[in-house]
């Protein structure tokens, strides 16, 4: 994926002006920022959910997940599933099989018959997980996926997530507010600067920063050092 000198402007208000940003195939990188600094903005362009003012993107189709689940509340979790597959062109005849093993996948084996409010905020995340692995697209967007989450829940989807990224072979971009959460999934941490639509810091993730608290922990600091300069510094002029 390759970002170069994007611009985008809300009501003639920049929030990106000159952005470049070049993601290669099977990473994980995670976006953080403050509030309103163009996270979701930026995926919604990539997705092709919305208009660059200028600049390239290039990046190939996007599979898309959202804080809230958004799946069909009058159908069953497998039935979610199974709808994208059909869109993906999967015959109908595979379509049951391959539903069970995402469902698997997502460590959900026996939940498929369930409706969705059937389901716990967790389940349902992870449902719709299965449902953008369905669209079978080498990118995968995450926009603050287990923001709503209890912290228990979240860490097991990050676990789960790593071990889907490592089996997928996907390209992950994640979009979070928590530096914990970028440092523990993203191989590459990017900063968005609140106010000069570029980006502001950028910090590579090693494993041992990724499972080691201690590590983790002062790498978070460095980083939530600039976010806080970040978001200060655009309240301190507004
Ligand atoms: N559809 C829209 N119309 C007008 N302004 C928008 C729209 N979407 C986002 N913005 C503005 O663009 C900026 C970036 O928003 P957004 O990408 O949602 O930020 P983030 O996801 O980082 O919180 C904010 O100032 C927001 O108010
Ligand atoms: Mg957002």
């Amino acid at each position: 994926m390759e970002i170069a000198n994007l611009s985008k402007n809300f009501a003639s208000i920049p929030v990106f002006e000159g952005l470049d940003l070049s993601i290669s195939s099977g990473e994980f990188v995670c976006l953080v920022g403050g509030s309103g600094s163009g996270k979701s903005t930026l995926l919604n362009i990539v997705a092709g959910l919305d208009h660059a003012d200028g600049g390239t993107v290039l990046a190939p189709p996007a599979a898309v997940m959202f804080q809230e689940s958004a799946l069909l509340p009058w159908l069953s979790a497998a039935g979610n599933i199974s709808l994208a597959l059909k869109f993906a062109g999967v015959p109908r005849q595979d379509r049951q099989q391959r539903t069970q093993e995402l469902l698997n996948l997502v460590r959900l084996p026996d939940a498929g018959y369930r409706l969705v409010h059937q389901l716990s905020g967790g389940m349902q995340q992870r449902v719709a997980l299965a449902r953008a692995l369905a669209q079978n697209r080498s990118l995968l967007l995450m926009d603050e996926p287990f923001s709503a989450l209890d912290s228990i829940t979240r860490d097991f989807l990050h676990d789960e997530l790593e071990d889907i990224w490592r089996a997928t072979g996907r390209t992950i971009v994640l979009v979070t507010h928590n530096v914990r959460e970028a440092i523990r999934l993203g191989q590459r941490v990017i900063l968005l600067a609140s106010d000069q639509g570029s980006i502001a810091g950028e910090w590579r993730v090693s494993d041992t920063q990724r499972h080691d608290a201690v590590a983790g922990a002062a790498l978070a600091e460095t980083i939530r050092t600039v976010l806080h300069r970040e978001v200060h510094g655009l309240a301190a002029v507004s």
